[in-house]
């Protein structure tokens, strides 16, 4: 049963990269694709900059037609009001913001975010016709204690009560221990969660959607161990966080189907 699901590279700049900087780094990431012949459409590439760049890579993408989605890194769960701070799915939209992020582990941890703000995060982002990009994952202790698939599933199943089997979404799943650690997961270790989520997926929206979904694998993803990941069956693409914010190596992520003959 071999659904096409196109891959999905998106970057995750963090805290990283100014108005200005992004600038640059869009063009030349832009530059390097053609030089290398990239084929647009074969992959789908997604920057997510910070809110304060956000205005500036639309600007640039719509003038110059490069061929990337963007998005943005969170989203507030309210549409407007007394929320300093924050900034609403309504304004995200506004700059035709593809994506979000929602539930990254920095989020839950440095944030507070539980489950229910995650979910909360992903209707916001749903009513503004925002697609979400949902991640979960495990701790080290986590994995010890309950095994490799338990914590991303539970995370997973609250996420999906905000969402409907008509919705587009995307699930990322990026183990905490191999978040900007250098210790990747393997590609077994990646499959074997991605697969229980995508189960998930299907028992909560129908196989269908599961079929369609994009199921990301985060997490030191880099250009030497890219191929490695996209040979899985269940891994749909990746969230990358430090190697993207280099041109030449995010660029190589990108070309994953050159320089691995998958
Ligand atoms: P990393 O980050 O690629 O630097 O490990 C991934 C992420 O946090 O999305």
């Amino acid at each position: 049963m071999a659904v096409a699901r196109t891959p999905l590279i998106a970057g995750n700049w963090k805290m990283n990269l100014d108005h200005l900087q992004a600038v640059a780094f869009v063009q030349k990431l832009h530059w390097t694709l053609k030089d290398a012949a990239h084929e647009d459409g074969s992959v789908e590439v997604a920057v997510f900059p910070p809110f304060t760049d956000i205005r500036t890579v639309q600007t640039l993408i719509d003038a110059d037609k490069i061929p990337f989605a963007f998005g943005a890194q969170d989203i507030s769960t309210h549409d407007s009001g007394a929320y300093t701070g924050e900034v609403s799915g309504a304004f995200l939209s506004k700059l035709s913001c593809r994506y979000v992020i929602i539930g990254h582990s920095e989020r839950r941890e440095y944030h507070h975010e539980t489950d229910e703000i995650v979910a909360a995060k992903v209707r916001a982002a749903l009513k503004h016709g925002i697609v979400p990009v949902i991640c979960v994952g495990e701790t080290l202790e986590q994995r010890e204690e309950s095994g490799p698939t338990a914590v991303s599933v539970a995370q997973l199943r609250v996420a999906l009560e905000a969402v409907s089997a008509d919705d587009d979404f995307v699930v990322a799943y990026e183990p905490v221990w191999a978040i900007g650690t250098g210790q990747v997961a393997s590609p077994e270790q990646a499959q074997e969660v991605c697969a229980a989520l995508r189960e998930v997926i299907s028992e909560a929206l129908g196989a269908d959607v599961a079929a369609k979904t994009r199921v990301l694998y985060g997490g030191s993803v880099k250009s030497g161990n890219i191929a490695s990941f996209m040979r899985e069956p269940d891994v749909d693409g990746a969230l990358v966080g430090g190697a993207s914010l280099v041109v030449d190596e995010f660029a190589s992520i990108i070309r994953f189907q050159k320089h691995v003959g998958v």
